[in-house]
């Protein structure tokens, strides 16, 4: 067949199925214990929204996204992130007459055209969290808190590391931009080409260049952190102590800018070293829902890259943990022998064990042989003499003990348990 995937995409099964589930369950589980509400959003919207919160200079909106005209002639795109997106629901929705604050989940699918490597997609997936309507550190805490939370939940907090900055309100930053601006300029002949084009558009997103050349100068240029406003400081303060009366670990990074424009104040990202990637990212958004013509309404959440997740809890070995053997497969007669046991397949299946049986007409000896390639823990065999005498056999595979009892859901139940 010649029409393969699109570049930038996967299909997930098997074992991989797996230990998406196993994430999954603990992100229901998470915010279940933070009473954070499940939203689900479109998966394209209005391209303007894109633009005019993610950023028109960022690499996002410039570079990144699936933009296409629809049949009626709008301009669509196929979300790159979803915080825009669940902003224009909580406008939309009137979500700022519930009671304050609104806190928020989303796991779906996003879509950006990157370069592709190991852990950058183009269709990706993201589990986010955005809380709405309280200008307290204390929602940056709860933020982290639940991001960390989901970390320990899967057991890899100890590998990945949290950095965080502030990069100020509007007003400090105002100060800062002037500051920043004076000392590249004579450095800007020396930029990566990137960078020259960002001196005057997006002249934040320098600090955070990967280049050689631009991290040389960035060495030695003014950080915001210096010049925070008592306010932002004082956020700051009480976010890091905070964070240190929970033990949560973190280190201070005055190099994160995050790439995307609608930030201030508190940001946050998280890496893994062993991929040399950031797995999550998140921070303060307090002008975002006003700026896209809702109420003013202080925000702050953030986002995991799913994909990468799985990446590290397949590296960590999660795989050989997270197996979701068949408790018990039913060997029966290769004609009419579904009919006579069904009832005790299903019995069992009740109960809650994961149960197989025959739906080939195959041979007993074949049946054994299927069992066996599953891994099932326990096989029962109900041929024809099993059956005149209302017996069957229990096999437990990984010993290869074996017993007779009679054929009844009971008996079976208690041999397995
Ligand atoms: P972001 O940093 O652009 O932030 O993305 C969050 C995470 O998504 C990244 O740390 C990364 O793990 C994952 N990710 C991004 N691009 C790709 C890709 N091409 N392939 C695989 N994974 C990727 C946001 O999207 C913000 N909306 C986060 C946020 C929520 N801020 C406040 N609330």
């Amino acid at each position: 067949m010649n029409i393969v995937r699109q570049k930038g995409t996967k299909d997930i099964f098997g074992d991989d199925i797996l230990v998406w589930q196993f994430a999954e369950d603990k992100i229901r589980r998470v915010t279940k214990k933070f009473n954070v509400k499940e939203i689900r959003t479109p998966v394209f919207e209005a391209t303007e929204l894109y633009s005019r919160s993610v950023g028109d200079e960022t690499d996002i909106v410039n570079k990144e996204m699936y933009t296409f005209e629809d049949r009626g002639g709008r301009s669509i795109t196929l979300r790159p992130e979803l915080t825009a997106g669940v902003v224009r629901a909580y406008i939309e929705n009137g979500f700022s007459s519930l009671t304050q604050p609104v806190k928020l989940w989303y796991q779906a699918n996003m879509y950006r055209y990157e370069k592709m490597q190991k852990g950058r997609y183009r269709e990706f997936n993201q589990f986010g969290t955005e809380i709405f309507g309280s200008n307290s550190y204390l929602a940056d805490i709860e933020s982290i808190q639940i991001s960390y939370n989901f970390l320990k939940e899967i057991g890899i907090n100890e590998m990945i590391s949290l950095s965080i900055n502030s990069i100020g309100c509007k007003s400090c930053r105002q100060n800062y931009l002037k500051v920043l601006k004076d000392y590249l300029a004579p450095h800007i002949a020396s930029m990566c080409d990137t960078c020259k084009a960002r001196y005057n558009k997006n002249i934040m997103r320098i600090i955070d260049c990967k280049e050689d050349s631009c991290k040389k100068i960035v060495e030695e240029a003014p950080m915001i952190t210096d010049y925070l406003c008592d306010e932002c400081r004082e956020d700051f303060e009480n976010l890091k102590n905070g964070l240190d009366s929970i033990k949560i670990p973190y280190e201070i990074d005055k190099k994160i800018v995050r790439g995307l424009d609608y930030y201030n104040k508190t940001v946050y990202e998280y890496t893994s070293k062993d991929l040399g990637l950031a797995i999550g990212g998140g921070g303060r958004y307090d002008l975002l829902v006003e700026e896209l013509d809702g109420p003013s309404t202080p925000a702050v959440g953030f986002a995991f890259g799913m994909d990468r997740i799985v990446l590290l809890l397949k590296e960590y070995g999660a795989n050989d943990k997270i197996v979701n053997n068949v408790d018990i497969y039913f060997v029966t007669m290769e004609s009419g022998g579904y009919n006579a046991i069904h009832e005790i397949v299903s019995g069992v299946r009740d109960y809650g064990y994961v149960v197989e049986t025959d739906i080939s007409n195959r041979s007993m000896k074949a049946q054994m042989k299927y069992a066996n390639n599953i891994n099932s823990r326990y096989v029962c065999i109900i041929g024809e003499n099993e059956l005149s005498t209302n017996t069957c056999v229990i096999k437990n595979m990984e010993s290869g003990n074996q017993v007779e009892v009679e054929l009844s859901v009971n008996k079976i139940l208690e041999i397995m348990n």
